[in-house]
């Protein structure tokens, strides 16, 4: 690989996809490649692309057709599709857009190496193989997108449970875990390194287990041996399938004061019909206990969730049921969305995206104005509270400002002088916006 050198990434989508790419450059620069943060300097461009909305693919697509311009005027610029597109379109893409050299999916990106010499000698270079075992498990991610204090670790692969309106199971492949002993290596490794934060990431992080020899370990376990590293070491983990958030796994939270209080159990909807229909395989009763029990395990702990406005057959009384859902379990914060149909799963299969556009977007606007009051609720609520804030960084705007965040994962901006990035500082909460809390050093 003579003449290529320079990569530019880009990512889209979820927070999987982001370490990925830290994944896709650990293999590149083993490889002789750089990454550059500079487009116009790039040998090559990478886009790691995301299918789990049509307005994600369209902003790939869109980004695409503007490349292929700079490709016109340099034609030995190597163009890439990597991840999630590139395992749900491959075909279309080849088709619609001849001028992308490589695509490849989730579970191919040892091959880049060879895929690029391919590409670079006039072939494309196509793999979209998934895997029932690729982990990446041996591969140092280079954090590039990192601020030296917090980071991602990447504990399983995959997703098998085949929700109706998700594509994921079809881009990313079977469930698949890391070896234990890797994900305590790595986070030990960035212990050393001054990071004070790591978040254990998969699909569904619950679903994680390895068994060898005598050893079975599940999810409650793992976290007990990373969060044993060193209480300095903050723990964090996403997302969590509210159907196996354990007893035991919150038991764990509470036992240890560096694992975070603050839990993403996405619901979806607050209607039982419509979870039904979405395979989501738990009620509205069943959710509503499980946030009992964490609130009775876990008093301080922050809740966030996601909800799909809209999805099929979506009544006007089973969108009041995912409000008054959201009512009673006053989340602290949502990723809120309108339902878009993704091609072959299962909802596109057997039901009518039958809802209306304007109505779907009446109802996420009252689902995000609800939202709103939520989250400004949740932040009153820290007002007068002293919380632990883990320093993240200097605020732009301001040099004696640093922020952090609290255990909850609420983003604190306070003054304080002489502190510095991964240092703890305990922080009086004074104000608040709906998106940060304003505090004072104890
Ligand atoms: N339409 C809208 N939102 C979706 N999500 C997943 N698939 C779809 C879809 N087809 C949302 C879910 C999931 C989050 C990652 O994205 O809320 O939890
Ligand atoms: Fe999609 Fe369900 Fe898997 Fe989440 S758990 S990625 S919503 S199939």
């Amino acid at each position: 690989m003579s003449k290529l050198r320079k990569v530019f990434t880009e990512t889209y989508g979820c927070q999987m996809n982001f370490s990925d790419t830290e994944i896709v450059m650990s293999v590149l620069s083993e490889h002789g490649f750089t990454g550059t943060s500079e487009i116009k300097e790039a040998d090559v461009i990478l886009l790691n692309t995301c299918s789990i909305r049509d307005n994600a693919e369209q902003r790939v697509l869109n980004r695409l057709q503007a490349l292929s311009s700079m490709k016109k005027k340099n034609p030995s610029l190597l163009i890439g599709v990597l991840g999630c597109m590139a395992e749900r379109m491959k075909s279309q893409l080849l088709e619609d857009k001849p001028y992308i050299d490589l695509i490849v999916g989730p579970d191919a990106y040892r091959d880049l190496p060879a895929l690029l010499e391919q590409a670079d000698s006039g072939q494309k270079g196509i793999n979209v193989l998934l895997s029932a075992e690729e982990t990446y498990a041996d591969i140092q991610p280079v954090r590039t997108q990192s601020d030296g204090v917090t980071a991602f670790i990447s504990i399983m692969r995959g997703c098998q449970n085949f929700c109706s309106y998700c594509v994921v199971p079809y881009t990313r492949g079977k469930e698949r875990s890391r070896a234990p002993e890797t994900i305590v290596a790595e986070a030990s490794a960035l212990f050393e390194a001054g990071y004070r934060e790591v978040t254990l990431l998969g699909q569904n992080v619950n679903s994680y287990h390895w068994e060898e020899n005598d050893s079975n370990i599940d999810f409650p376990a793992l976290m007990i041996m990373v969060a044993s590293i060193n209480p300095l070491l903050r723990v964090r983990f996403a997302t969590s399938h509210p159907k196996d958030i354990s007893d035991a796994l919150i038991k764990v939270i509470a036992r240890f004061d560096n694992i975070c209080n603050s839990i993403h159990l996405p619901v979806q909807s607050g209607s039982d019909r419509i979870l039904e229909k979405m395979n989501r395989r738990y009620t509205r009763a069943y959710y509503l206990e499980r946030i009992a029990r964490i609130r009775e395990l876990l008093p301080d702990c922050a809740i966030t969730t996601d909800i799909i406005a809209g999805f099929c057959s979506e009544t006007e009384e089973d969108h009041q049921q995912t409000l008054s859902l959201m009512q009673a379990v006053g989340f602290d914060y949502a990723f809120m969305f309108k339902y878009s149909e993704r091609p072959d799963t299962p909802a596109a299969k057997r039901f009518e995206d039958d809802v209306p556009e304007e109505i779907k977007t009446r109802r996420l606007e009252e689902i995000i104005n609800l939202q709103q009051k939520l989250s400004l609720q949740s932040h009153k609520n820290e007002i007068g509270k002293t919380r632990s804030v883990l320093i993240e960084k200097r605020s732009k705007r301001s040099a004696e400002q640093l922020s952090g965040r609290t255990s909850q994962n609420k983003m604190t901006v306070f003054p304080a002088a002489d502190l510095q990035a991964g240092q703890y500082a305990n922080i009086k909460i004074l104000r608040c916006t709906a998106a940060t809390l304003i505090g004072e050093l104890v």
